[in-house]
This record gives C-alpha cells, structure tokens and sequence, in this order.
C-alpha cells in the first residue's frame, strides 16, 4: 500500500509540498488501525471527516467541537499523512470552481469557460479528477477500502454512515446513529464553526465570496453547465473513463 499512497501523495504534493513537510510526507508509515480519508477535493472531505470524528466519539458532539475539523484531521499534503470519497465529476467541479474564487490561497479560476478547461485537462492545484477516481477505483479491491459516493451519502446518509462504521470496526446503537445522521446534515455543519471554516481568516477564505459551506446538493451542475459543455464534457468522461466500471448518480 505504500507505494501507492507516496504516488497519491507525489499528485498532490506538485504545488502544495513545502520543502519543511516533503520528508515528513515521504516516509510516512500508516500503522495498522490508522484510517486515512482520500478525496479528491470538493468531494465532500469535510463532512466524511466529521462523520468519522463522531463514529469514532461514539456521537460525543463535545468531543468533536474539540477543535476546528482541519486540526483534528492533519492533512498529508500539509503535514503528515487515505477511505476514498467520490462526488460526480461534474458538481465537483462546480464546487471546486466557487472554492477557488473565495479561496485567495489558490490560482484564480478565471471566468466558468476557462475554469472548464482548466479542469477537463486536469490542471488544477490536487490534480486530475479522473485519475483520482480511476486509481482508487482499481484500487479497491486490492486493499482494505471503503470507496464511499457523496450522492449515496446525501441519498441515504444512515445507511452510508452504517457502512462507515462497521468498516472502523464500531457498533454504535440507533439512537447514536440517528444523532450522527442529525449533527453532519448540511445544515448543521454550515452552522458550525468547527466545520464550517468561519475561523479562516477573509484574506485566506473569503466567504462572502462563496461560503465554504455553499450548497450542499447533488445536480448543481445543471445551473452552471450549457448544453455545448454537457455534452462535450459527456464525450470527455467516455474517453477518459473508458473501461472503468464506476457509476455516477448525477442527480437525486
Ligand atoms: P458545494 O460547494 O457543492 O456546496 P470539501 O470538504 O471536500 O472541500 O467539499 C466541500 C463540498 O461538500 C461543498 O459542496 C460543501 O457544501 C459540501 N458539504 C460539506 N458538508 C456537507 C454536508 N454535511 N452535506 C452535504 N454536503 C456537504
């Protein structure tokens, strides 16, 4: 598994690896029971993260509200060391697009048609989406993986954050479950500061921008995308794509 992950980790690292960190990053060693959360970015990283946090706290919110989420879930790609997380290609890149207008530690994404480009040709700061989800597609099976989608979490986030805990080895009754459903709704991790990134300082995220907690929804795509772009993203993704047997819900 670790070959894998250091060429995960080489992807991501292009512009963010500092010379500080890069060492740190190359000879990390997963232990045994570490759980290591792989998304590609947008794809729903903060609230898989605060679903494990509260699976892991037995649905102790106090225990979460420790800390705002980056602290309590080190990124590898700024310090140290992935259960990887899908969203469709195309809300993820509509959600990307807003991230990087509000996020002024990133490239300016130019105007919708540009920023298309951009990231059909996977030039954006953590990489192509389609190798992300192509490599941990193929990868899967091969290692102890829990490959989750955000639309099947938004879909049926019971039933979801059952798979999660069972993969971590928990067994949390009813009542808790219904609690985790409850605290990582959309709504109430827009709300809280612990999650919500409203400590960042405005010249890092400006939220006034776009707030880091900005939809929420699975289809979002069909307000941004025109027929011409649909379409010849469609035809993209088919090449692209070809031979996987992943399946995107596009909308709910
Ligand atoms: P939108 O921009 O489409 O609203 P990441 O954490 O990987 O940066 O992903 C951020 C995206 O996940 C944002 O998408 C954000 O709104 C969404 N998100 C965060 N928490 C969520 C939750 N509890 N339920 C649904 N979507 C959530």
């Amino acid at each position: 598994g670790k070959q894998i992950k250091l060429k995960e980790v080489e992807g991501t690292l292009l512009q963010l690896a500092t010379v500080d960190n890069w060492s740190q990053i190359q000879s990390f060693e997963a232990k045994p029971d570490d759980l290591l959360i792989c998304t590609y970015p947008k794809a729903g990283t903060t609230w898989i993260q605060e679903i494990v946090d509260m699976i892991e706290h037995n649905g102790d919110v106090e225990k979460c509200q420790r800390a705002i989420i980056q602290q309590r879930h080190p990124f590898i790609e700024w310090a140290r060391p992935p259960q990887p997380s899908a969203r469709n290609a195309k809300d993820c890149m509509v959600s990307y697009y807003h991230f990087q207008r509000m996020n002024h530690k990133l490239p300016d994404p130019g105007t919708w048609e540009e920023y298309f480009e951009t990231f059909i040709n996977g030039k954006v700061v953590w990489g192509s989406w389609f190798d992300h989800v192509k490599g941990w597609w193929e990868m899967k099976d091969r290692y102890q993986i829990l490959f989750l989608f955000y639309e099947d979490i938004k879909r049926d986030p019971k039933h979801e954050i059952q798979k999660v805990m069972k993969f971590m080895g928990k067994n949390l009754d009813e009542t808790v479950l219904d609690k985790i459903v409850q605290e990582t709704s959309f709504e109430k991790m827009k709300e809280n500061p612990m999650t919500n990134r409203s400590t960042v300082s405005k010249s890092i995220m400006d939220q006034s921008i776009s707030p880091f907690m900005r939809k929420g929804t699975v289809g979002d795509w069909k307000n941004h995308f025109t027929v011409a772009q649909n379409e010849r993203f469609d035809e993209i993704y088919r090449k692209k794509m070809e031979g996987t047997s992943i399946n995107f819900c596009m909308e709910l």
